[in-house]
């Protein structure tokens, strides 16, 4: 089959269309014939092997583990191992590749990628599979973040900083769902969409600082984390959470080694003694019951995923740089069937 290849770490110039074997399916495993597979910023910390320590923490020492980079896809189930009862061949699924942490390559970037059955759902009928394949990092990250909140955000007001981006679009059309009110943060070029996704003020961070607008919030949901939190508090009502995703500008934050891990430790410290910064005390969902979720709200139009642009499986250097160097109106994604 045909597959990007990342040999080592460095740039998405490094990465190259090759012809190598098709994935052997485990006895739980399903064999998904890729029609899409989507870009995101964890992909890119793989494939940049940045920051360092996720070279220790699965990703592979020298050089990445699994050499097929991409986390994110849809396409429709080739066969299935002898234990897998959910799925049979010719069912259009999505889901992610990978088990655990975003921070390892998962082999979406290919005609063919193996994948644990628990990691899939069926594909709504009302979204296309580049939609799908858009989806479940982004929303995974979403829900883990919004766990124990739902209760809380009936009527409330909510910011969120970067509601323009993969994860921030989405937690977007979650509050909506919730009924919460909600203010996004964003460039001047995404105000349009985030208004058309249903965010009932938006804010220019080019022009102004939310921190400083008078204005106090139930809930900040922060993806950039560009504001210290002491910025962000003020912001807060007493009672209200702020609730940190990171982003690290594809290294441009300059946090080579360790990149945000040490920031979200003091985060913990500091939640000890504010109660602002506690999380919810309630676990994570699983990788199986967050994609449930996020196939139900796509399939009642709760959740409406944007394509900002599509790219043939050869182009994938390119698609790189449009998402880290261009203004994005939505997701990119890869296409294996375009690749000759
Ligand atoms: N906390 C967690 O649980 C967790 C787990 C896994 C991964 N992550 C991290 O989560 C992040 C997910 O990001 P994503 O997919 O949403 O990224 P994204 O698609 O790049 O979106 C980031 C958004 O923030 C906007 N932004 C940039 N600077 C801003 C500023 N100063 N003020 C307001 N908005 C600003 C960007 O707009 P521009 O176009 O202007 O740049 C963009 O719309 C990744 O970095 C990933 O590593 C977090």
């Amino acid at each position: 089959m045909k597959a990007i290849v990342q040999e080592r770490y460095g740039s998405p110039d490094d990465l190259e269309l090759r012809e190598v074997d098709k994935p052997v399916v485990g006895d739980d495993e399903v064999l998904v014939r890729v029609r899409a597979a989507s870009i995101h910023p964890d992909v890119w910390h793989v494939v940049s092997g940045r920051p360092y320590v996720l070279r220790l923490m699965g990703a592979g020492l020298a050089r990445p583990k699994n050499p097929i980079p991409g986390t994110d896809m849809a396409g429709i189930v080739e066969s299935v191992g002898k234990s897998v009862t959910r799925f049979r061949p010719g069912t259009p699924v999505f889901g992610e590749t990978i088990v655990a942490q975003q921070w390892v390559n998962g082999g979406a970037f290919a005609e063919y990628v193996s994948v644990r059955q628990d990691l899939l759902a069926l594909k709504p009928d009302n979204v296309t599979f580049e939609q799908a394949a858009s989806i479940p990092t982004s929303g995974f990250i979403a829900l883990q973040n919004l766990r124990g909140l739902s209760q809380r955000l009936p009527g409330r007001k909510v910011l969120i900083n970067g509601g323009g981006g993969g994860v921030g679009a989405l937690a977007l059309q979650i509050m909506k769902a919730y009924g919460a009110h909600v203010t996004a943060v964003d460039s001047t070029s995404k105000l349009g969409m985030l208004r058309s996704l249903g965010a009932d003020e938006v804010v220019d961070y080019t022009r102004e600082d939310f921190t400083r607008r008078g204005v106090l919030y139930d809930l900040i949901f922060d993806v950039p984390g560009n504001y210290p939190v002491s910025a962000c508090r003020r912001a807060l009502k007493p009672d209200g959470r702020y609730v940190l995703i990171g982003h690290e500008c594809y290294g441009e934050s300059g946090k080579r080694v360790f990149g945000l891990i040490p920031h979200f430790l003091t985060l913990m410290v500091l939640s000890r003694f504010v109660k602002q910064l506690r999380g919810p005390g309630v676990p994570m969902p699983t990788k199986e019951e967050a994609i449930a979720v996020l196939r139900e709200l796509l399939e009642t139009g709760k959740i409406t995923p944007i394509i900002d642009s599509t790219y043939p499986l050869n182009e994938v250097r390119e698609a790189f740089r449009h998402m880290i160097e261009d203004e994005l109106q939505g997701k990119v994604i890869v296409t294996p069937a375009e690749a000759v």
